[in-house]
């Protein structure tokens, strides 16, 4: 079974209807207040115009923050609203500044053909994070179809991606949905071999269901990211003042020895006496980390070596830094994965990021358009990945 389309839905289904479709603008403000990275807005714009063409009127929901269920102004969307109306032009976009009611649903039914009116935050209310019925009717109020189009937050059970289903049919999955759960899915289930991930960031607590459904699957586990510090610990290594996790030593252990040669640990770290200290940083063995030193980087060597095993892949997964990359010089292994990632796109291979900070910094590296696939997902693709049913997606129509 597949989850159904908006490519499935007929004309009759959408010609003049309203088209209720959840997205997630949830996207980081500049200090003026305006949107610093539209990423996620431009992503959701191949379904806005699909359902435009097909004469649809769209109306769009969507969280933005955690604001807790109360109003607040810090977490309007309305400055969503400028932006979204910039990349839609000359599609016009109106803003309301309430998600429910008399109100919104009379702007909905006013609403022309060719228009898209942009809700306020779904989170004004408690009952979206409790995924409450009697709000999850009301917004089913806003629409005639109901589409998904925010797989950055179909990891949540929330009332405006689950249980808006329950009174709204069809209920079917946009473009960037499609793309996401094609993409993850496929590289989960038929990748072309050999299929290399690459996981990083700090806590292995937070990535060890990752490692474990991937395992089975890919053909080399590189991991790099203070994360590798408590392998190296397990190892018997000295780790210095570097962020380890002792309750996580056994599972490391045992992942090492089911793992085999599959696993592939950084070699060399780029260390330093702090995270500030970027000017002392250098290059040592992973066994000659000093007490008083910590890995903020992998270093050169294991650089040459993940770049090799990338250069090799057919597939390449890779979610999560492998370094402090907000802070150079602990940029560069991170910098040199997302290059590699770029050279094996070049080669052939598919190659996707699973959102969140790797996704970042593929941006910040000016990267995003030589990769196969970036995730606009950090939770989402990370449940995903782990083989978790999301939510808003088992939510959905199956055809
Ligand atoms: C995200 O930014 O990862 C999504 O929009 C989900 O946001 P949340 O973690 O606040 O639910």
């Amino acid at each position: 079974m597949t989850t159904r389309t908006i490519r499935q839905l007929t004309d009759a289904e959408l010609h003049g209807r309203r088209a209720l479709v959840r997205v997630d603008f949830n996207v980081p403000l500049d200090d003026q207040g305006h949107v610093a990275d539209a990423t996620r807005i431009l992503a959701a714009l191949p379904t806005l115009h699909a359902l435009l063409q097909r004469g649809a009127r769209v109306v769009l929901l969507s969280h933005f923050g955690r604001p807790k269920g109360t109003v607040n102004p810090k977490y309007s969307l309305r400055p969503v609203a400028a932006r979204l109306a910039d990349a839609l032009a000359p599609n016009p976009v109106q803003f309301l500044p309430v998600s429910v009611g008399p109100e919104a649903v009379a702007a909905t039914q006013a609403l022309a053909p060719g228009s898209v009116l942009l809700l306020e935050n779904t989170r004004f209310h408690a009952g979206e994070e409790t995924n409450d019925d009697a709000l999850a009717r009301q917004f089913a109020e806003l629409g005639d179809v109901y589409v998904n189009d925010a797989f950055g937050a179909a990891h949540r059970a929330h009332a405006s991606t689950a249980g808006v289903t329950a009174h709204l049919r069809p209920a079917v999955a946009g473009l960037l949905m499609e793309r996401e759960l094609a993409f993850l899915g496929e590289a989960l289930d038929r990748p072309d071999r050999p299929f290399v991930a690459v996981l990083g960031g700090s806590k292995i607590s937070g990535k060890i269901d990752v490692v474990e459904a991937l395992l089975p699957k890919v053909d080399r586990l590189l991991i790099g990211g203070a994360m590798a510090c408590t392998f190296f610990r397990a190892m018997g290594l000295e780790t210095g003042t570097s962020l380890v996790e002792p309750d996580r030593l056994d599972m490391a252990r045992d992942l090492m020895a089911r793992a085999g040669r599959k696993l592939m640990l950084p070699l060399d770290a780029m260390v330093a006496p702090s995270m500030d200290g970027g000017a002392h940083a250098h290059v040592v063995p992973r066994e000659g980390i000093h007490a008083d030193q910590a890995m903020f980087d992998i270093g050169p060597e294991t650089i040459t070596v993940f770049a090799r095993e990338i250069a090799d892949a057919k597939t390449v997964l890779w979610n999560g830094p492998m370094g402090v990359f907000e802070k150079p010089p602990f940029d560069r292994g991170t910098r040199a994965i997302a290059e590699a990632m770029v050279q094996a796109t070049g080669l052939g291979a598919t190659t996707i990021v699973g959102g969140g900070d790797s996704a970042a910094a593929v941006a910040e590296a000016g990267l995003e358009s030589r990769l196969t696939h970036i995730s606009t997902g950090g939770g989402a693709s990370l449940e995903f990945l782990e083989g978790k049913v999301l939510p808003g997606v088992a939510a959905l129509d199956q055809a």
